[in-house]
């Protein structure tokens, strides 16, 4: 029989039959990295990549939904307009060009074996000890996820029964409360409160709703929508509460690439060991490389029962070039990534002083310290439309339509009227901040993660709109 066969000595002619000696290279290569992805030189960030027509989220959905007659720019879903890191597009046609999609293991050497974990595994541990200083993930106790969302929304299943309260600052980031909906648990916010323009949370009133019913407090670090970066100080504090009150931390860390000059990004899992023991971090490199759509993200806990019972609720399905994009990523695209954090810098110092000059109806407040997105108070722009009036219109409508996702009923908030207004009047999109909690009713959220010539028309389209208004 022919597994007979493949078992014993003529293994090597049924792997050359099957192209697993074409398939060799390409494995190893893959692993280290090509010379050409790994070369250093300038990257082109300036050049727009016209994404029209590519179903995307970004350009493509906004035009859908809006009914926009033009756009001149997409500044909604966080992902970036940029041609992804070389490294990547190379590894991947490598890949295209082995005309099967079969099963892969996921944690597997492409045949070689499993010793000391894959190059997909160690290439994850590897960037996170090297770039981060992250030195305590155990290949053991590391999770793979289709997403940093359906890794929080297994932690979730494990640790948070139904009906259950789930503790956030807020603003926050509105896939949590998917994960919430999903989940069947409640969302507990805690207002953070605007000093100086910056986001600070709110200790006494932080604690105050560490409730025995809170299993749960969800952070995200760095922070989205607020843009704040976390001290080492204010997440020892944060977990301290957390690990007084038997509060398990879920560390979502997906933007942590995105770093303002002058700020740093502190891992969870570099505290100190109680808390860190207390925690389960997620990552992916899907914001730092724009591979959103490549569904491939990682979560990883020093405390084996924490790891046990999320791994146990996780499907760890994930594709074939997920992988390969994800690994190619950490092995050749830092020089890439080194650039685009620079770049997206200069576009957040732009942002913020184009509308701090130009635009006086729209607060800004401080720069953001980390991210690629602004968190936008419209509250002046609210009001010249006269969008509480359309807001309580819609909201008289009876019955409410539902939110699918989080199945609360779907409330109309001034921030949604102006999105709607700035994507009729200015052809730009901005998310409404109606889903990042309660304290978003006024606010959207801007994406500058784009060349810098389409952030400036996009400003300058929202700033002709809004001359109309004065
Ligand atoms: C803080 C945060 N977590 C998670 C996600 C989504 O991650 P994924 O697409 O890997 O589920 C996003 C996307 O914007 C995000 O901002």
């Amino acid at each position: 029989m022919e597994q007979d066969r493949i078992d014993g000595h003529n293994r090597r002619a049924f792997f050359t039959r099957a192209g697993v000696f074409a398939l060799a290279p390409l494995a190893a290569n893959i692993a280290a990295g090509t010379p050409a992805a790994a070369a250093s030189g300038k990257f082109d960030f300036d050049t727009p990549l016209n994404r029209l027509g590519t179903d995307s989220v970004h350009w493509d959905m906004p035009v859908r939904d809006e009914k926009m007659t033009k756009i001149v720019a997409g500044m909604g879903v966080a992902d970036m307009d940029f041609r992804c890191a070389p490294a990547i597009t190379e590894a991947l046609q490598k890949r295209v060009a082995f005309p099967n999609w079969g099963y892969n293991m996921i944690d597997g050497d492409l045949f070689m074996g499993n010793a000391g974990g894959s190059p997909f595994i160690r290439g994850i541990i590897d960037w996170n000890k090297r770039r981060y200083g992250i030195t305590n993930i155990d290949p053991k106790l590391l999770g793979i996820s289709a997403g940093v969302i359906p890794g929080v929304i297994s932690a979730l299943q494990a640790f948070a029964p139904q009906g259950s309260k789930v503790l956030m600052v807020t603003p926050s980031y509105v896939g949590f409360y998917a994960a919430i909906g999903i989940t069947k648990t409640v969302a507990e916010e805690s207002p953070m409160k605007l000093v100086n323009g910056r986001y600070e949370i709110d200790w006494a009133d932080f604690e105050r709703r560490m409730t025995p019913d809170v299993k749960v407090s969800i952070l995200c670090n760095p922070h989205n929508p607020g843009g704040r970066v976390w001290t080492r100080d204010e997440l020892t504090r944060y977990g301290q509460l957390c690990n007084k009150h038997n509060i398990i931390v879920l560390s979502d860390e997906i933007h942590c690439d995105f770093i303002s000059k002058g700020h740093k990004y502190t891992p969870y899992a570099t505290l100190d060991k109680a808390l860190v023991d207390n925690s389960i971090t997620f990552k992916s490199g899907s914001k730092s490389f724009s591979l959103a759509a490549m569904k491939c993200a990682w979560f990883f806990s020093t405390n084996p029962k924490l790891f046990a019972a999320t791994n146990a609720m996780s499907l760890p399905s994930i594709s074939n070039p997920a992988m390969i994009a994800e690994q190619a990523a950490y092995a050749g695209g830092e020089g890439w990534l080194n650039q685009c954090v620079d770049y997206v810098d200069g576009n957040l110092d732009y942002a913020h002083d184009y509308i701090t000059k130009n635009l006086p109806l729209i607060k800004t407040g401080a720069k953001p310290e980390g991210t690629y997105l602004m968190w936008l108070d419209m509250t002046q722009v609210a009001d010249k439309i006269g969008a509480k009036k359309m807001a309580d219109a819609a909201n008289a409508k009876t019955p409410l339509p539902m939110n699918p996702l989080t199945h609360q009923p779907v409330i109309t908030t001034q921030g949604d009227i102006v999105s709607h207004w700035l994507a009729k009047n200015a052809y730009v999109f901005m998310e409404s901040g109606s889903g990042f909690g309660k304290v978003g009713a006024n606010y959207v959220r801007m994406n500058v993660a784009t060349p810098r010539v389409t952030l400036k028309a996009g400003l300058d389209s929202v700033a002709a709109a809004l001359k109309g208004l004065a």
